[in-house]
């Protein structure tokens, strides 16, 4: 079959590979018919290359219809359309219960000491083929894939498997107080869908961003822009009675704009020999936390940092005298995708589409275009800011 493979740093590929099969009796396989990019992929490009091997098939956000079925799965059958969360989960597990699904206890990478396994992410996570390709495995399909029985199209549903979670789960985290102030930083698919989510439960809605389109996309949803500059942390303190907002979540995570000498650091560990390079990347500080500060340094006194861009490294110096003195919270982590499902199911289904789901995708392309279109989508160029993918 086809896939998009990760080749080098900076370089993917369509090529083949060997075809998704069942291997366990409760495994599914899908065809694919949407499959997006995310920004997550890009920290493959770069950060994260020493943790990704030639030929590891990326993607984690698909959606398709079920091909073949293991003997053991009882909820699927062939022909059934289905949306699959990007965290792979048993549903049955002490963290599973308490809806930790990213935690998994039965997936976990322990050897890793990660959490729960991941499609199309790295060895810290499982290095299980991903789904931007023409078929897809799946584990566990019975927890682990999520049937669709409407008509309604595939982008009503394709970003059960991600982003619309990870901004849910992202706006809970933030614990804003009714009609409070939330600042969203990075317009992204994230911070575009955790800004809607937060104008949507009737918050006044903050959002930060470099890239003019994506500040155009957020305003019509109401959200007041800014454009990241150095008096950014005053003009947000100036809109917000000199306090700052009651919550700021971080939809950048760590290739924030703003920090030449991280930037540097992450450069010098991505050449660095693979076995030196993941020590590097692991715990001496390659992280950009520019968006981190701006969240932390503008926070209301007593507010609450939400961070659902990801973070690596341990290194890094973090503002620890501001954070306790201003008594700060703060909550992040892999989204827990499957908990949020059924909160979000009946709004993605509502035909006034609410969240805007149906206004988000800038750019559809075939699987063969896959390279050009993570080209695009890692410069914002063409005013892409979300690609979905037709296999
Ligand atoms: N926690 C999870 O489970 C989860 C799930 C999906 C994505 N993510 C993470 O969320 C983050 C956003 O994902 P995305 O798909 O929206 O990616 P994206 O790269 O398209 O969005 C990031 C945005 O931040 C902007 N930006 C860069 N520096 C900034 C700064 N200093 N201040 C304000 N904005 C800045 C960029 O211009 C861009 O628009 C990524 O880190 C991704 O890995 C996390
Ligand atoms: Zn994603
Ligand atoms: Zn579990």
């Amino acid at each position: 079959m086809r896939a998009l493979t990760w080749q080098a740093a900076n370089k993917v590929a369509v090529e083949d590979v060997p075809d998704a099969t069942i291997i366990d009796p409760t495994d599914v396989v899908l065809r694919i018919t949407s499959t997006a990019i995310c920004g997550s992929d890009l920290h493959l490009l770069d950060v994260l290359k020493p943790f990704m091997h030639k030929h590891d098939v990326m993607g984690h956000e698909p959606m398709g219809v079920v091909v073949a079925v293991g003997s053991e799965v009882r909820t699927l059958s062939e022909g059934n359309r289905v949306v699959i969360p990007f965290v792979i989960a048993c549903g049955e597990c002490y963290m599973c219960r308490r809806g930790l699904t990213s935690q998994c206890e039965t997936t976990q990478n322990r050897d890793q000491n990660s959490g729960a396994t991941l499609y199309g992410y790295t060895e810290l996570y499982g290095r299980v083929p991903g789904g931007q390709a023409e078929y897809l495995r799946v584990p566990r399909a019975d927890f682990n894939a999520i049937k669709v029985t409407s008509d309604l199209p595939d982008e009503r549903y394709l970003f059960l498997s991600d982003i619309l979670p990870t901004a849910w789960q992202g706006v809970h985290y933030a614990a804003v107080p009714d009609g409070g102030t939330l600042l969203v930083l990075g317009l992204g698919p994230v911070g575009q869908f955790a800004a809607r989510i937060g104008a949507y439960r009737g918050y006044r809605v903050l959002g930060v961003d470099l890239v003019p389109e994506r500040r155009a996309l957020a305003d019509r949803y109401g959200v007041e822009t800014l454009d990241v500059t150095d008096d950014l942390s005053d003009r947000i303190r100036d809109l917000t009675d000199g306090r700052g907002p009651h919550s700021v979540i971080d939809a950048v995570g760590m290739e924030a704009h703003g920090n030449p000498l991280a930037a540097a650091a992450q450069a010098a560990a991505g050449v660095l020999p693979s076995a030196v390079g993941k020590k590097v990347a692991k715990t001496v500080g390659v992280d950009r936390l520019a968006a981190l500060r701006t969240a932390i340094e503008t926070v209301q006194r007593g507010g609450t940092v939400s961070l659902s861009g990801v973070y690596g490294g341990v290194a890094d110096p973090m503002p620890m005298l501001t954070m306790f003195d201003k008594g700060i919270g703060m909550r992040m982590g892999q989204c827990n995708v499957h908990r949020w499902i059924s909160d979000l199911w009946p709004l993605v289904e509502d035909p006034a589409d609410p969240l805007g789901v149906t206004d988000l995708v800038t750019h559809h392309a075939q699987l063969e275009e896959a390279p050009a279109m993570y080209e695009l989508f890692k410069n914002k160029e063409d005013g892409c800011i979300k690609v979905v993918l037709h296999p």
